[in-house]
């Protein structure tokens, strides 16, 4: 996990330690900040406790409380109670706090609704490999923000992976893209293991061989800087077996379905955000 040179008297509030809030904050401690300055909350009070156990970091009496003294506060709860967390601890913030909201589908404008006073938002859409740190989030700054807010939000979100920055109407594209990502991805795998086993492979094999095959392949894609064109070439030999799936693959336009895919569900991330409903597991 990377080392990150973190402030000293950066303070971060986590609201909600489930899935994504327990990852955050793992990460953080992780990549160097301070335990002291990590203060949390969660309804069910085992999450946090469990959290405080294990890296030293602080519970908070309340919400408001964790808030009060932060100078960022990621807001890991669903999208569901997000309006009333806000609510909450609205009076409770210094000015200058920096609210991040991993809260998918919510709008920056509808959480600074909730705000009483002007403070900076960014939305942020993470995706499930956070939870071993090789997330890739995408973040959207807020109006009101500054490189400072910029800034705090890399070092927060490169605790749990990579970090880009896009445009807030971006983030529909980016739901169809890394939000949703990671399952398309394991839907291929899935369905390479069961081709290797109607084949007549043991499926315990066909899986080492796929998860193997996955991981190298991203490996190259990272760090190589070659096209993903490039790299099928590099296997694909002329006349050769990958030349043969590869023709089966365009020739039932493969292309054309990952497209529909993602065109279904950039339109439907749209209409979650507009009803006001944006959440995880509707993706
Ligand atoms: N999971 C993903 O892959 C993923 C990806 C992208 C974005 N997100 C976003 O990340 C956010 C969190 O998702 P998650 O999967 O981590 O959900 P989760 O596991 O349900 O975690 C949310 C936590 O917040 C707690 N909570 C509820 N109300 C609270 C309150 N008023 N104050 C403090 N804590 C409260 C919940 O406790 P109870 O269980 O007791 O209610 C729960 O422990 C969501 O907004 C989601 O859209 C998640």
């Amino acid at each position: 996990m990377k080392q990150t040179v973190v402030p000293k008297n950066l303070k971060v509030a986590v609201i909600g330690c489930g899935n994504m809030g327990a990852s955050i904050i793992r990460g953080l401690v992780e990549a160097s900040f301070y335990p002291q300055n990590l203060h949390i909350t969660d309804s069910d009070a085992k999450k946090a406790q469990a959290l405080k156990r294990d890296l030293g970091v602080k519970i908070a009496k309340s919400n408001r409380q964790a808030a009060s003294v932060a100078d960022a506060v990621i807001l890991a709860v669903k999208p569901q109670v997000l309006d009333s967390v806000v609510d909450d601890l609205s009076s409770a913030l210094p000015e200058s706090a920096l609210i991040i909201s991993i809260a998918a589908g919510v709008p920056i404008a509808r959480i600074q609704k909730h705000l009483k006073d002007k403070n900076p938002v960014v939305r942020v859409m993470p995706n499930l490999p956070a939870l071993i740190g090789e997330g890739i989030s995408a973040y959207a700054l807020g109006s009101g923000s500054t490189a400072r807010h910029r800034q705090i939000t890399e070092l927060i979100l490169k605790a749990i992976g990579s970090a880009v920055e896009v445009k807030e109407p971006m983030m529909d594209l980016v739901t169809a893209v890394s939000g949703s990502g990671p399952a398309y991805c394991f839907l291929l795998a899935e369905k390479m293991i069961e081709a290797a086993y109607e084949l007549g492979m043991k499926s315990d094999v066909a899986k080492k061989l796929v998860y193997q095959t996955f991981l190298g392949s991203a490996k190259m894609m990272v760090a190589g800087g070659d096209d993903p064109d490039t790299l099928i070439a590099r296997v694909a030999s002329k006349g050769g077996t990958t030349e043969a799936a590869l023709k089966v693959f365009r020739s039932r336009g493969f292309g054309k379905v990952v497209r529909e895919a993602m065109t279904a569900a950039q339109r439907r991330a749209g209409e979650l955000s507009t009803q006001g409903q944006g959440n995880v597991h509707r993706r």
